[in-house]
């Protein structure tokens, strides 16, 4: 069990891209803990999403962590423009390029938080050598690409391998992919304390998102409280 802070982090990838300022307003004020930020390449990901000129704009308009995910090959290129774009943890996937440690460096070099993401089929062992370097794990729980997909269960035992692996270590699990109030309760026993909710959160017009989240941080803080 962990004793990070619960977070829950709705991913704005799932909001009404017309009206993306309002909807960053909207899903702040009904509770979000962090603001998960989606960046895809359409290489890496076979999906396009926005880059750091959108995440600029956004950055007035909440003070809350700018949680981005980069889902891009290279990433090494545009680090210092999420940086400046306003982003508080930049998070890079270990399968996308071939010098982890220095990108993850280059991160805390810009004075941002380091996070490295994994995609379901990429083993704990990836991490383990990055312990000293990272402030953030992001265990994806679909293949990344798109919102709206499926939780994939089998990826719980390896996010207990991660976290016995983390132990006391200031680092944040966070879960990414098809996370709902269904689905949170599985992460927090298996170690996790931050979960990213894209779906879960959008869904039933603006009115709903502080229900929504209420929804998964319910279920989060069951499991956290049989299991403390
Ligand atoms: C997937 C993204 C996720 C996505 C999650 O590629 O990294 O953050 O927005 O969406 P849901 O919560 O709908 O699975
Ligand atoms: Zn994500």
């Amino acid at each position: 069990m962990t004793n990070r802070p619960l977070i829950i982090a709705p991913s704005i990838l799932a909001s009404d891209f017309a009206r993306f300022g309002e909807e960053l307003k909207a899903v702040d004020a009904a509770g979000a803990d962090w603001i998960h930020i989606d960046i895809m390449d359409g290489h890496f990901v076979p999906n396009i999403s926005f880059g750091p000129d959108v995440v600029k704009a956004l950055r007035p308009l909440s003070a809350k962590p700018f949680d981005v995910h980069l889902m891009i090959a290279p990433a090494d290129p545009y680090l210092e423009a999420f940086a400046k774009a306003g982003a508080d943890h930049i998070s890079v996937h270990a399968e996308a390029g071939p010098h982890l440690h220095r990108s993850l460096q280059a991160i805390r070099n810009l004075g941002k938080k380091a996070g490295v993401a994994i995609n379901p089929a990429t083993p704990a062992s990836a991490i383990e050598h990055l312990l000293d370097i990272i402030d953030l794990v992001i265990v994806m729980t679909v293949n990344p690409g798109f919102g709206g997909q499926a939780f994939i269960a089998p990826v719980m035992d390896k996010v207990r391998q991660i976290k016995a692996m983390i132990g006391d270590r200031p680092i944040d699990i966070e879960i990414d992919g098809g996370v709902t109030p269904e689905t949170a309760g599985a992460c927090i026993a298996a170690g996790a304390n931050a979960l990213v909710a894209g779906s879960a959160t959008f869904k039933g017009g603006a009115s709903a998102y502080a229900g929504n989240i209420a929804s998964i941080r319910n279920a989060a803080e069951r499991a956290r409280g049989t299991l403390v």
